[in-house]
C-alpha cells in the first residue's frame, strides 16, 4: 500500500517536473519569439540611415517631383543625404549664358534643410548635360580657351556661392578620365579638354574652393574598378594633390551589376584612392540585373537574379562597413525599382533596395543585418 502511495507520489512529482520543464522550455522559446518579433518590429521602424548611423550617411538621388507623396515618406524614413539627379548639372541649372534656373535645385535643398539632411552637389563640370552655349560664340563658332575658362569660372562661382553652407560636398569634376585601355591616353576627349587642355581640371577645383572653402570637393567617375582606369585616376589625383589643388575626395559612382565588378576590385579601388588621404564616397549606387546598359533582352527579376543581387549588396555593404574610416557616404541613384534611370521601354533593371510598391526587397534586409 505504502509502496503504491510512494510510487504514485513519485509519478505525480515526475509528471509535474516534466510539465514544468515543458512550460519553462515553452516559456523561454516564446520569450525568444517575442524578442525576435520585437526586433523585427523595431527593425521595420528603422530606416537605412538609422542602421548606418555609426558608419556613414546614406543618400539618394532625387528629382523635385519625387519629394511628394509616398516617395517623400520613404526618403524621409531611409535617407539622410540628398543628391539632385539632374537639377544641379550645368545644362539644367545654367541653360543660357545670362540665365540660371534655380527652382528645381532650390526645392531639393529646401527639402533637405527642412528634414535635416545633408546635400551633395552634383556636378559642376561635365562633358554631358552642359549647354551648347558654353562652348560657342554668338556666331556658333567654338570659343577660345580663355572664354571657355572664364565661363566655367563664372558658372562654378555662381552655383557654389548660392548654396554655400547648405551643400557640404561637391562633385566638382565628373568623368574626365577616358575608358580607353591604352595607358598612354589619360583624358576623355571632351570639349572641355579639347578647348582648354588639362588646366581646366585644377582650375575647377580652385574656383569651387574659393567660392566655398568649407565644401568637400570630389572627383567623381564610373568604372573606377577597372585596373587601367583606376591607375589613371590615381595618377591624376596624386598629381593634383602634389600641386596643392584642393581635391578632398573621390566618388566611385557604383553603377554596378549582379555579376560585376568583383568585390576584390572595389576593395582595391577604395584602398588605393584612400592611400592618397582622400575621402571615398559611393555616389551613384545601383546594382542592375543586366550586365550591360545596352542589353535589350528582357530577362525579368528571376529568383536566381534576386539571389545574386542579394549576395552582391551584402558583400558590398560588408566591405563599406569594414572601410568606414575612409568611406564618408553612400548614395543610391534613384529611390526604388518603380523608376531607375537604367530602365528602358523594353526592360526594367530592378537595381535598388525598394520594389515598385516601395517595399524593402530581400536585398534590403541583407544590407541592414550585420552578420
Ligand atoms: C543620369 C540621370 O540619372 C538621368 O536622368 C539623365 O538622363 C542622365 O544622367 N553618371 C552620372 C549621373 O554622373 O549624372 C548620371 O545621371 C548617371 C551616370
Amino acid at each position: 500500500m505504502k509502496n503504491r502511495q510512494f510510487l504514485s507520489v513519485r509519478l505525480i512529482t515526475l509528471i509535474s517536473l516534466v510539465a514544468s520543464g515543458v512550460i519553462i522550455v515553452l516559456a523561454s522559446s516564446c520569450g525568444a519569439c517575442g524578442r525576435e518579433k520585437a526586433s523585427i518590429e523595431s527593425d521595420s521602424l528603422k530606416g537605412l540611415k538609422d542602421f548606418y548611423m555609426g558608419y556613414f550617411p546614406v543618400g539618394v538621388a532625387v528629382a523635385p517631383n519625387s519629394l511628394d507623396g509616398d516617395q517623400a515618406e520613404l526618403i524621409r524614413k531611409h535617407f539622410n543625404s540628398l543628391t539632385a539627379e539632374n537639377a544641379m548639372k550645368p545644362g539644367p541649372i545654367h541653360p543660357e549664358e545670362n540665365r540660371y534656373f534655380w527652382e528645381h535645385a532650390d526645392l531639393i535643398v529646401d527639402f533637405a534643410q527642412v528634414y535635416g539632411m545633408k546635400v551633395r552637389g552634383h556636378t559642376l563640370c561635365w562633358h554631358n548635360q552642359t549647354g551648347a552655349w558654353m562652348f560657342q560664340d554668338s556666331q556658333g563658332n567654338q570659343v577660345t580657351r580663355e572664354t571657355a575658362l572664364a565661363r566655367l569660372q563664372d558658372h562654378i562661382k555662381q552655383v557654389v556661392t548660392r548654396y554655400k553652407g547648405k551643400i557640404y560636398a561637391w562633385d566638382v569634376l565628373n568623368e574626365a578620365v577616358t575608358d580607353d585601355q591604352d595607358p598612354a591616353k589619360i583624358f576623355r576627349e571632351s570639349l572641355w579638354y579639347n578647348i582648354c587642355g588639362e588646366e581646366y581640371i585644377s582650375k575647377a577645383f580652385q574656383w569651387a574652393h574659393e567660392a566655398d572653402p568649407g565644401a568637400v570637393l570630389f572627383y567623381n567617375d564610373y568604372n573606377t574598378e577597372n585596373p587601367v582606369k583606376r591607375e589613371k585616376i590615381y595618377n591624376l589625383l596624386k598629381k593634383l594633390i602634389e600641386e596643392g589643388v584642393p581635391v578632398h575626395g573621390v566618388g566611385l559612382q557604383g553603377h554596378w551589376n549582379i555579376s560585376n565588378p568583383p568585390a576584390q576590385e572595389i576593395r582595391e579601388s577604395i584602398d588605393k584612392f584612400s592611400s592618397l588621404g582622400l575621402e571615398i564616397q559611393i555616389t551613384e549606387l545601383d546594382v542592375s540585373i543586366y550586365a550591360s546598359r545596352n542589353d535589350t533582352i528582357n530577362m525579368g527579376f528571376t529568383p536566381e537574379r534576386e539571389q545574386k543581387q542579394m549576395d552582391f549588396y551584402r558583400t558590398a555593404f560588408d566591405m563599406f562597413r569594414e572601410k568606414k574610416d575612409f568611406i564618408t557616404g553612400v548614395t543610391f541613384w534613384n529611390i526604388s525599382d518603380r523608376h531607375s534611370w537604367l530602365d528602358r521601354r523594353e526592360r526594367k533593371c530592378y537595381p535598388l533596395l525598394f520594389d515598385e510598391d516601395l517595399k524593402p526587397k530581400k536585398a534590403y534586409w541583407e544590407v541592414v543585418r550585420f552578420w
